[in-house]
């Protein structure tokens, strides 16, 4: 059964965070859609490519031939270098919540910075970030992780600014934060608690269906795999 219906017969794919829970089922996704021409996984673990400094990125997207209909970034990180989200305003370390930020955030603004170009101009394009609904400020009602609460809210904002910036460049192009769900991946397996957790096919199934069905006026929002838009 076809997955992406909207994007052009023989569509280009490119998933960044391809080794992850979520990137490798995305990819895997796409390799079985009858209508996808190609997809293109990159990865840290496979080819170096650390969203966190800004000439391996650039490095990365020059290598690139060609323009892609679908890009799919999801990389990002909870708990990094092990230290995981904090419980209250007394755990808040500076050097974790910097790595917060340089993953979640200043990782999404390099790599639109240099994969948005690859985009296609001419035809219909897609690019999402993997945000979290934690990322939301309206919705937050829990307190904690406030350091990566912050980096989604920051990719959250990062993703809209490019996206106004791209409909000038890139008119029929749409770009968005999507929250994938509890999803079953090393991220979450701590956390989950009493959460039902998605697999990741059917997260990233999901997500891709949310993806294929927005149009250009609804580029710079940010949803839930199940379609429903999430307050900022
Ligand atoms: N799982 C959930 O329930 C859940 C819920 C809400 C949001 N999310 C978001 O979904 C995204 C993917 O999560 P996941 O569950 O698939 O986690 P995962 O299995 O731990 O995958 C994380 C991915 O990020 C990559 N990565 C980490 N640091 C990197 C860096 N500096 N440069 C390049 N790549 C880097 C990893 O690459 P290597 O392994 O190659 O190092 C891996 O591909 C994250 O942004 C997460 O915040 C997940």
């Amino acid at each position: 059964m076809t997955i992406m219906t909207s994007l052009p017969h023989g569509y280009r794919a490119l998933v960044i965070g391809a080794s992850g829970g979520i990137g490798s089922a995305v990819a895997s996704v796409l390799e079985a859609d009858p209508a996808c021409g190609a997809v293109l996984r990159l990865s840290r673990r496979a080819d170096g490519l650390d969203v966190t400094r800004e000439e391996s990125v650039a490095a990365a997207a020059e290598r690139l031939d060609g323009e892609f209909h679908l890009i799919f970034s999801a990389t990002g990180g909870l708990t990094i270098d092990g230290v995981g989200p904090e419980k209250s305003l007394r755990q808040i370390s500076a050097d974790a919540m910097m790595k917060q930020f340089a993953l979640n955030a200043l990782g999404t603004a390099l790599v639109t910075k240099h994969f948005a170009p690859k985009l296609s101009r001419k035809e219909r394009a897609l690019m999402a970030f993997l945000s979290a609904r934690v990322g939301s400020i309206g919705d937050n009602h829990l307190g904690g992780w406030i350091s990566y609460r912050a980096s989604k809210a920051a990719l959250n904002q990062i993703v809209r600014t490019a996206s106004i910036e791209l409909s000038r460049s890139h008119p029929q192009a749409v770009l968005l934060a999507l929250h994938p769900g509890t999803v079953a991946t090393t991220l979450s397996e701590k956390y989950s608690g009493n959460h039902a957790r998605t697999e990741p096919a059917d997260s990233a199934k999901a997500m891709l269906s949310v993806l294929d069905g927005r149009d250009a006026g609804q580029t710079g929002h940010f949803y839930a795999y199940d379609g429903q838009p999430i307050e900022w």
